[in-house]
């Protein structure tokens, strides 16, 4: 593909076909990142949302280090929140799923969630043929999507993500303080969702640094999001709660569909690129497990995650009922809802089986 794109006169791939043989030369695997993102980028000769610079900037722009001389006594600063393990049979059954609209307010939450993704395939250019809602094409001949074009969209996602748990929990934080009462386990499982969203965007963000032009964007969403959220949060959490489940079958959806593109060999690029040491980390993927794909499975299953906790959490009775995923069950050789991939279930639990 590079060499097509030269002899059809694109000067700036001159100098990235010279990064590449360097990169390819160079054990330094952050110049291998650098070099292949940076040509994922120029293949995709229109770029709809992000400005990002010809040459990918450092990470080190974006995740910017404390010098040691700053702080001279530690060696390293780690998370509290170690993430489950997945195996990858329990990755590989994660599938789409679509739970049913059963009230006013399912109907309106899906409603608010097809809106945005309106909105937001228009604003990150994604163009892909329209599936059902329960199957995905097995090719996708339609897909104009390029590596690029899927980070851009990741990291938008990504941002966005990261809001509503963060603002859910910090409510029943504020409520447990206020009303003198315990929150029975809710606070926790929200805020780790939080965090789990910003490690997907961090992991992105050392894939793909946006521009000017996407930040600001991602700064007016935000904006406009926390405050849209807070208050239809102390509207009616339930509504929130259904509303994320819908987003997050969304998530399901669109990252099913970028490992299908995989598969079809569509984003050539990315056969060739491991996941960045955040994620390996992060995931504690095994070795030999971590390759882009193998980054967007785990990825997928967060999402499916959120999916089955959010549907579940707005099945249940919002003031006093306990939070399963944080609870220890009477019987444990029962199916019940947990923190890990074991029993999976794509439309959440209904009240009588999760409690
Ligand atoms: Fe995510
Ligand atoms: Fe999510």
């Amino acid at each position: 593909m590079l060499s097509r794109s030269i002899s059809a006169g694109r000067p700036a791939l001159r100098s990235i076909s010279i990064l590449r043989s360097t990169a390819l030369r160079s054990s330094n695997s952050a110049w291998r990142y650098r070099s292949i993102a940076t040509q994922a980028q120029l293949i995709s000769s229109k770029r709809n949302f992000s400005t990002t610079k010809l040459l990918q900037k450092d990470t080190t722009e974006t995740f910017p280090v404390v010098p040691a001389s700053v702080a001279p006594q530690i060696e390293q600063t780690e998370t509290v929140w170690k993430h489950e393990i997945f195996t990858e049979d329990e990755m590989d059954r994660v599938s789409i799923a679509h739970r049913e609209v059963q009230s006013l307010s399912d109907r309106v939450a899906l409603g608010a969630v097809r809106f945005l993704r309106f909105a937001m395939d228009l604003a990150t250019g994604y163009r892909h043929p329209h599936d059902s809602q329960t199957e995905v094409a097995k090719t996708t001949p339609g897909s104009t999507m390029t590596e690029a074009k899927w980070l851009v969209r990741f990291i938008f996602l990504e941002s966005v993500a990261g809001v509503p748990g963060m603002v859910g929990g910090m409510l029943r934080h504020m409520q447990s303080l206020r009303k003198m009462k315990r929150d029975n386990g809710w606070i926790e499982t929200l805020i780790e969702e939080s965090f789990n969203e910003r490690m997907h965007l961090l992991t992105f963000l050392k894939l793909h640094s946006p521009g000017i032009f996407m930040r600001t964007m991602i700064l007016g969403a935000q904006g406009v999001f926390l405050n849209g959220f807070f208050l239809s949060y102390l509207i009616s959490p339930r509504t929130c709660h259904r509303f994320v489940g819908y987003l997050e079958e969304e998530a399901v959806i669109t990252y099913t569909r970028a490992l299908k593109d995989i598969d079809a060999g569509k984003l050539p690029l990315w056969n060739r690129l491991d996941a960045p040491q955040i994620a390996v980390q992060y995931w504690n993927m095994p070795e030999r497990h971590r390759t882009m794909k193998d980054l967007l499975l785990y990825v997928r299953a967060d999402e499916a995650k959120h999916r089955e906790v959010n549907h579940t959490l707005g099945n249940l009775d919002q003031k006093n009922d306990p939070n399963p995923f944080a609870s220890k069950f009477k019987d444990p050789t029962k199916p019940h809802p947990s923190k890990g991939l074991a029993d999976l279930k794509g439309i959440g639990w209904a009240r009588d089986e999760a409690l």
